[in-house]
């Protein structure tokens, strides 16, 4: 099993506020910069082959820096996002199909808590024959659908709903040619991976996910996962 994988880190992180840091993937938690645990992860799994790093033009410094905090060196390329998540993805697809794989996994920058179990659930989905795979964790909390004005308008059955998660895993071919049809098509609204798969009308299977494996957004998530690392050694 080698599976390439595509790290997504070329946004503006603008949610999280500015920070002398440069964006949210490269702001500091546990005396590391968010994408050097990212990618620390990938770095020292097994089922890892080749990484592409897609990253905003600006950012080379930024990542070249965050590099030297990864202890395991990596099969690395570089290559640029675009405007939207979407787009950065098909770039690092693009990249990891010139190279060669079978099966890819997608993951965001800013998720630097998936660990190593994770990843093998992903594995075995793929080598039980799924062609995408997706973690997620069953909704907890009770879930309301409210208008413009922030009034409930009714209470939505949390039943079989799940909140999706990344690293997003797929046969390489098949998520590559239905980014490519999202694109040649104009579909430009996905906001994950998985979608892009429902719409080619790829089945996606759920693995379970997991609770840490949180999105830095807010200045608050990136202060939160900054004292959940102190005093660790992750
Ligand atoms: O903005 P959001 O938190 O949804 O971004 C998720 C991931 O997608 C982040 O790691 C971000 O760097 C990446 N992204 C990207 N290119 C963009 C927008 C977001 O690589 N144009």
């Amino acid at each position: 099993f080698s599976c390439g994988i595509v790290i997504v880190a070329a946004g503006r992180g603008e949610r999280a506020g500015q920070s002398a840091e440069g964006p949210k993937q490269y702001r500091t938690i546990g005396g590391r910069p968010v994408i050097a645990h990212t990618l620390n992860t990938f770095a020292t799994w097994v089922g890892t082959g080749r990484i592409v790093v897609v990253i905003h033009p600006d950012d080379a410094e930024l990542l070249g820096s965050a590099l030297k905090h990864v202890p395991t060196p990596a099969d690395l390329t570089v290559v640029h996002g675009g405007a939207t998540r979407q787009l950065s993805v098909l770039a690092g697809l693009e990249a990891i199909a010139a190279a060669g794989a079978k099966y890819v996994m997608i993951h965001d920058a800013v998720r630097p808590f998936a660990d190593h179990a994770l990843l093998d659930r992903c594995r075995q989905a793929l080598l039980g024959g799924a062609d995408a795979v997706l973690p997620a964790i069953a909704v907890a909390d009770t879930l309301k659908r409210a208008d413009a004005t922030g009034v409930v308008q009714e209470t939505v059955a949390r039943s079989n709903l799940y909140a999706a998660q990344t690293p997003q895993c797929f046969m390489l071919e098949a998520i590559l040619s239905a980014h490519r049809a999202a694109n040649a098509g104009a579909r430009a609204d996905f906001t994950d991976d998985a979608s892009i798969a429902e719409w080619a009308g790829i089945p996606v299977v759920i693995v379970e996910g997991m609770v840490d494996n949180v999105k830095l957004t807010l200045q608050r998530d990136i202060s939160m996962a900054d004292e959940r690392l102190k005093g660790s050694a992750i």
